[in-house]
């Protein structure tokens, strides 16, 4: 039996914050089974779900498939633990892998000598099976292995992802302070956008920066795999690779993209490097036809009839000064919202609490999420149209 199809725990990663929406992707893929942690969620499946997942997953970092669990007091019972698996069965003999470890709590302090210890491992087995071993290094282009160990218990992983999930391959240009995209599209999931896209709603992203929420939001509503973007996975270096059975998945994935999305998607900034860099990004990521792009202030984005997102993403002020000079464009926001988005929901994604209070309307919802390891909100705010009036914070 090929390694791809027996079944084991699979960890997908994620930041801190991220579970939730990962999960909710997990159960809607159809894995039911689901056991969610600090960062990230396990479920059960083969290398061959790894494949689907890599290929489908947003929220995500990471797709783990677990090789051992094993008893490890010291480096020296790793070294013995890694080097009982079989591993001329995943692995070529003149191939190339990297080894990463996150440690804590061990007898060995410094993660970097964990991962020598599993390298020394597999390139003793190969030098003792075949008189030649696999060449190590940091690249993500051979097989990647991840060892996780707290205390005594360690466990190892394929990492069948290599280059991280967020890396999905369309942002060529970052310009300035690009949101993850993977944060960016756990966001959009928690605006309900896929419910709101499906029922012909609008999605509205003033300053939109290098256009990742906007990107992320038009790949959601055209259903369009994330991973379909990016022409490498590490899982392609194991052997037993079924090449033919990726290409199917990648033109299944290809016949579920919707032709058409039903409602707009509308993306503006006033910095014109901006708005060339979100339209390349959006063009690379196949979105291009479906968004609108304008050069304008926030408070003059176009808002179309009907009901959808306005979601923000301003600077928050990480350096001295630069606080005072936001605190009237948070202001703007809540004077835009009020005056030209009813009928929306208002969206404020910001590390800076105090901003925040300067936008003046009372919050539905707040969401916390980590930027690196800033603490965020994403704060909703229901902005009625009509007579309704928005409720002044208070
Ligand atoms: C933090 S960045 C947004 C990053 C974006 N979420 C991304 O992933 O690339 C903030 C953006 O707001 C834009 N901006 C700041 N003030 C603005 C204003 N008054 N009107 C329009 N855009 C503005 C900036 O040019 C910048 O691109």
């Amino acid at each position: 039996m090929s390694i791809f199809t027996q079944k084991g725990a699979i960890l997908v990663t994620c930041p801190k914050g991220l579970p939730e929406y990962l999960e909710a992707e997990l159960i809607s893929l159809g894995y039911k089974e689901t056991y969610v942690m600090e960062a990230g969620v396990m479920v059960r499946g083969t290398l061959e779900d790894c494949m689907y997942l890599n290929l489908w997953v947003r929220t995500g970092h990471r797709v783990l498939f677990e090789l051992k669990r094993m008893s490890a007091f010291g480096p020296d019972d790793l070294y013995h633990e890694v080097s009982r698996l079989p591993w001329d069965e995943f692995m070529e003999k003149d191939g190339y892998f990297r080894v990463d470890a996150s440690i804590r709590d061990t007898n060995v302090n410094d993660s970097r000598f964990a991962a020598l210890k599993v390298k020394d491992a597999v390139a003793d087995y190969f030098m003792q099976k075949f008189g030649v071993r696999p060449d190590s290094g940091p690249r993500t282009d051979g097989v990647c292995l991840f060892l996780h160990w707290r205390e005594r218990h360690a466990t190892l992983y394929l990492d069948t992802t290599g280059d991280p999930l967020p890396r999905r391959g369309y942002r060529k240009r970052p310009h300035s302070a690009p949101m993850q995209e993977t944060l960016a599209a756990a966001c959009i999931m928690a605006a309900d956008w896929p419910e709101i896209a499906e029922q012909g709603g609008h999605f509205i992203a003033p300053m939109c920066g290098a256009g990742t929420l906007a990107i992320e939001a038009a790949l959601m509503a055209m259903n369009g795999a994330p991973g379909l973007l990016r022409d490498h996975f590490a899982f392609m270096q194991l052997v037993g690779f079924d090449e033919a059975k990726w290409n199917v998945m990648l033109d299944d994935a290809e016949d579920a993209e919707n032709p058409e999305i039903k409602g707009r998607i509308i993306a503006t900034d006033h910095d014109p490097a901006a708005i060339e860099a979100a339209e390349d990004n959006a063009r690379i990521a196949g979105v291009g036809d479906f968004i609108e792009f304008a050069l304008c202030d926030f408070r003059e984005t176009e808002i179309p009839e009907g009901p959808g997102i306005v979601m923000l993403n301003p600077e928050y002020g990480e350096r001295l000064g630069e606080e005072k000079a936001l605190m009237e464009t948070y202001k703007g926001i809540g004077d835009f919202f009020k005056q030209s988005c009813g009928g929306k929901t208002g969206y404020i994604f910001t590390g800076n609490s105090s901003l925040a209070k300067r936008v003046g309307l009372r919050t539905k919802s707040r969401r916390i999420f980590y930027n690196a390891k800033i603490e965020c909100r994403l704060l909703g705010y229901e902005l009625y149209a009509g007579t309704k009036k928005v409720r002044p914070e208070g």
